[in-house]
């Protein structure tokens, strides 16, 4: 009997911010797909997480713990990947955030605030594409790659209390931009992701209406939404889009203020 084939078959994929919810949502749908994946997050409890979902489900994965704040370390989690499944077809930089509780004006902002949001969400996403960009340029052409980070519509559009976030995301936006004219002679595509507001279990936002007043489908942002995006850009079907943000936000980028 013939089996069928995967759309990710054979191809191993390093995701960061794995344990996470977008970041574990796309390791786990890049698996159910086929994909060798090398779960990426701050601690292995983190990695472990992902990747026993994964082997229960009949994927294929391990855990590649590193802070991606720190270049040496993301470069030993990719080699780690590398070495276990030969190769990187697929590297998804998803680790990072807001600074959350920390989250204040510029005026007011501490300089180690600032620092660990740009460490994690701008300089994560370089090291990660660097180390990627370093394994995909020798596989040739024919095997080529992709490279995917997470940006956010605050890029965009800006938002009070975030502008290390802002920063960040727009450099990613930036980042792919170039990356993308410096990889496209590899057979490497260099694309970002913009989310508007992801529910995400178990935060404030389960709680209020606030994930459905930000967009105007009426209905919340899943996990799932961006991570199809995510494997729509790393598929076949994507080969010729590069240096694009592909936004996904329910069109609260279109929102005008005071009168929608
Ligand atoms: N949730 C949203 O509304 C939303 C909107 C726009 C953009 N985003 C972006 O999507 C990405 C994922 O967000 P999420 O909602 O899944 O968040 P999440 O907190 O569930 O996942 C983030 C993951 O990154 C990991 N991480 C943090 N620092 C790290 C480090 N130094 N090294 C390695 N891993 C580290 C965390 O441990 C966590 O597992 C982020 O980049 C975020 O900015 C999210």
């Amino acid at each position: 009997m013939l089996g069928i084939m995967k759309r990710f078959d054979g191809q191993t994929a390093f995701i960061t911010g794995a344990g996470g919810y977008i970041g574990g949502t796309t390791a786990r749908m890049l698996a159910s797909e086929g994909a060798k994946v090398a779960v990426c997050d701050i601690t292995k409890e983190n990695c472990e997480r992902t990747v026993s979902d994964i082997i229960a489900a009949g994927g294929t994965a391990i855990a590649v713990p590193a802070d991606v704040t720190d270049s040496a370390s993301v470069e030993a989690a990719v080699a780690k990947a590398v070495e276990a499944f030969g190769g990187l077809d697929i590297m998804v930089h998803v680790a990072g955030g807001s600074a959350r509780a920390d989250s204040k004006r510029l005026a007011d902002q501490s300089d180690e605030v600032i620092l660990r949001v740009l460490g994690v969400n701008l300089l994560g996403g370089i090291w990660a594409s660097r180390a990627a960009a370093r394994v995909m340029r020798e596989h040739g052409r024919e095997r080529g790659g992709r490279i995917i980070n997470i940006s956010s519509l605050v890029a965009f559009n800006g938002l009070r209390g975030s502008v290390d976030y802002a920063a960040s995301k727009g450099g990613i936006i930036a980042m792919t931009k170039a990356l993308a004219k410096e990889m496209g002679e590899y057979g490497v595509t260099v694309n970002s992701v913009a989310p508007g507001v992801v529910q995400r279990p178990g935060t404030g936002a389960d709680d209020s209406d606030y994930a459905l007043k930000t967009n105007f489908l009426g209905k919340k942002c899943e996990a799932t939404d961006i991570a199809e995006t995510i494997l729509f850009l790393c598929s076949d079907a994507a080969r010729f889009v590069t240096g694009q943000t592909w936004v996904v936000d329910g069109g609260r980028g279109l929102g005008m203020k005071g009168s929608d």
